[in-house]
């Protein structure tokens, strides 16, 4: 195969009406958070055990069509021995993983962060794809305040951006372009509204001047959300109204399919948001799907919490949430099945 004929073919395995992506890519300092909030004590086997009781939980290929990795994970082996990797293929999910190497501050920009992880990137995607990686994730991140993003760390993450998913591509690798507008804060939607669209023009703009190709790529940015601390919360229809708009302002349709991550949304609510988007704007130019950690993964890791006698349930709500937000990317999820299994 060639470059451009594996690239094509990790789009059409992962770009699939119904599926979307699980992001269990958290960092050992993220994801050591999460388990402490759930009592979970956070080593290499716990870690791993986790991560092998998403990947195997029966039937779970038919809603996730790609699945993002930490590093670690990618060289971990189920129980019996098998690759975490292999587990992934055989239930027809896509491996991928997370390149980046985390956020610095970003000088003459206080407040904004630069995403670090640009030097010897082409050497470390050889060696992730010999472990089977066939996609990538890079974080850039825009903070709303009143000084925040700047217009230099608008622009300079969007470069940045732009090189990681023209290396990637280089390698045969699908680069999904994460330009995360956060929730922190109070500002309102109108506010996150603006931000976004200023943010994805820059980040085409860069896109385009390193001459990603855009039929090889997945977008994964933010819904259009009020900040956490607004008092008051946007209605699915008007998230998806202000989302759906800035998506057609900035995003050329040639991208095949925009992956929202959850940012901190409940998980109720990022599949009621999905939900109005797909069910309200059918026949946009791009599939609408979903990308996300925290609200796949809030209800099997609290039900787990490190027992091995939880792993059937935790994996009947990872499964549960999986089927929700799969009907939520044909538009076809309503509120009241929350309350069935
Ligand atoms: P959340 O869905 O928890 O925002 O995580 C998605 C992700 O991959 C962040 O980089």
């Amino acid at each position: 195969m060639t470059t451009h004929e594996e690239l094509h073919a990790t789009i059409r395995d992962m770009v699939q009406r119904g599926r979307g992506i699980l992001a269990a890519d958290e960092s050992t300092p993220t994801i050591t958070k999460r388990f402490a909030a759930v009592g979970i004590e956070s080593n290499e086997e716990t870690r791993r055990a986790y991560r092998q009781l998403l990947l195997s939980t029966p039937g779970i290929g038919e809603f996730i069509s790609g699945v993002i990795l930490f590093e670690e994970t990618l060289a971990q082996k189920a129980d019996d021995g098998t690759p975490l990797v292999e587990i992934a293929r055989r239930a027809g999910i896509v491996p991928g993983i997370k390149v980046d190497k985390g956020l610095a501050a970003l000088a003459h920009a206080p407040g904004d962060k630069v995403t670090q992880g640009l030097d010897g990137l082409a050497e470390r995607l050889a060696g992730y794809k010999a472990q089977g990686a066939r996609f990538a994730k890079w974080r850039a991140v825009s903070p709303i305040g009143p000084a925040n993003p700047t217009p230099l760390g608008i622009q300079t993450n969007a470069e940045v951006l732009a090189r990681y998913a023209a290396v990637c591509q280089e390698a045969g690798i699908v680069p999904i372009v994460e330009p995360e507008v956060l929730i922190d804060g109070d500002h309102d939607i109108a506010q996150a509204e603006a931000v976004t669209e200023a943010v994805q023009n820059e980040v085409f703009a860069a896109l385009k001047r390193h001459r990603v190709e855009l039929e090889a790529m997945i977008l994964k940015p933010s819904m259009v959300v009020p900040g956490k601390a607004h008092p008051v919360k946007a209605s699915p229809e008007e998230v998806a109204q202000r989302t759906v708009r800035i998506l057609r302002r900035t995003v050329p349709a040639a991208v095949p399919s925009i992956n929202f991550l959850s940012g901190g949304q409940t998980p109720e609510e990022a599949t009621a948001n999905l939900n109005a988007m797909n069910d309200g704007y059918p026949h946009l130019p791009w599939q609408l799907s979903f990308s996300y950690a925290r609200a796949l993964q809030e209800p099997p890791m609290a039900t787990w919490k490190g027992r091995p006698e939880n792993a059937a349930a935790a994996q009947a709500a990872f499964l549960h949430r999986a089927r929700l937000n799969g009907l939520a990317q044909r538009g076809g999820y309503v509120a009241a099945m929350e309350k069935t299994g």
